[in-house]
């Protein structure tokens, strides 16, 4: 199959080049060859080479930065998304998007089904949920994939923070009043290529099993490493941030399971598997 992969530098599109590239036939766009915000240019892309499939990984992904930077997150995620869904429109391409946790507010109480009511609690978040809302009005065969708290070998993620704090520091201090599922980047672009084989277009939550907060994974990731160091649970509160984030937005896999796709491992097993490689 044809496959377009927008956003080709990033940290989970590292892994999407590798792993889709297996199986299919692969075109990859970055920042440098492609800005999403500009639409001429990405209906001419996504034209020339006419993908039955295009994976759009781009975003601006900085999600303290957005509650400053609000014009610039609306751009890429809202507008850019716009942008490619229009243009896969115009070629008549199937889209992938990853779309966040962050688009709930956290008050439920229990994992998030994909038919739950969003609320995004923080600029990222209501930027990247009109991304969905775009490719909803704009396309019929789309994939929105919802995922959360990714980590991977291209990009800089909260374990090798820790594992670099730690050189620095006797404590640290991490938030223990926010869960969440860790996703391995790797296991989440496996799903991604058994995905795209089926036209079962639709809303996903994909995720590694299992559930932490931010204090219980980083007591986890020490653990493997081998690193002793104090670690202290704190709340959101005692740690301010920028931007708000959901209390627990633990996602449920229902709809990838419904389809009978086989539900990813434990997050605990795919860190050990990712940091016996680091
Ligand atoms: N990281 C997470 O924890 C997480 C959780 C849930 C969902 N997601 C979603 O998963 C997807 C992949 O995330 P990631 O962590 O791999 O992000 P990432 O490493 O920040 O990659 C995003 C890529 O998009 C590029 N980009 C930014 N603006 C662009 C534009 N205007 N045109 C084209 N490319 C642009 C970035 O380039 P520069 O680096 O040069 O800016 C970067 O290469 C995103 O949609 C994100 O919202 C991420």
């Amino acid at each position: 199959m044809k496959v377009l992969i927008i956003g080709a530098e990033g940290m989970l599109g590292h892994d999407l080049v590798d792993i889709l590239s297996k199986e299919n036939e692969i075109s990859t766009t970055t920042i440098h060859t492609l800005d999403i915000t500009d639409i001429e240019k990405t209906i001419d892309t996504v034209k020339d080479i006419k993908p039955e499939v295009v994976v759009h990984a781009a975003a601006f992904t900085d999600v303290n930065g957005s509650e400053t930077n609000q014009d610039l997150a609306y751009k890429v995620n809202g507008i850019g998304t716009r942008n490619v869904a229009v243009a896969c429109k115009e070629s008549d391409s199937a889209l992938v998007y990853i779309c966040t946790d962050y688009v709930f507010d956290g008050e439920k109480g229990s994992s998030y089904y994909e038919y739950d009511q969003t609320n995004p609690l923080s600029v990222y978040g209501k930027t990247k949920l009109l991304g969905e809302t775009y490719i909803r009005d704009i396309l019929s065969k789309f994939y929105i994939v919802r995922t959360s708290w990714l980590y991977g070998y291209h990009g800089p993620n909260f374990i090798t923070t820790m594992l670099q704090l730690a050189k620095t520091n006797d404590s640290l201090s991490v938030v223990n009043d926010q869960i969440g599922s860790p996703t391995y980047t790797v296991d989440l672009a496996n799903a991604i290529s058994q995905l795209i084989k089926k036209p079962s277009y639709g809303i996903y939550h994909i995720t590694n099993s299992g559930e932490c907060s931010w204090y219980e994974y980083a007591r986890e990731i020490f653990e493997i490493a081998g690193v002793e160091i104090e670690v202290k649970p704190v709340t959101t509160k005692e740690y301010p941030q920028p931007a708000a984030r959901p209390k627990y937005s633990v996602l449920e896999n229902y709809n990838w399971r419904m389809e009978g796709f086989t539900p990813l491992r434990s997050y605990k097993e795919a860190l050990r598997e990712y940091m016996a490689l680091l």
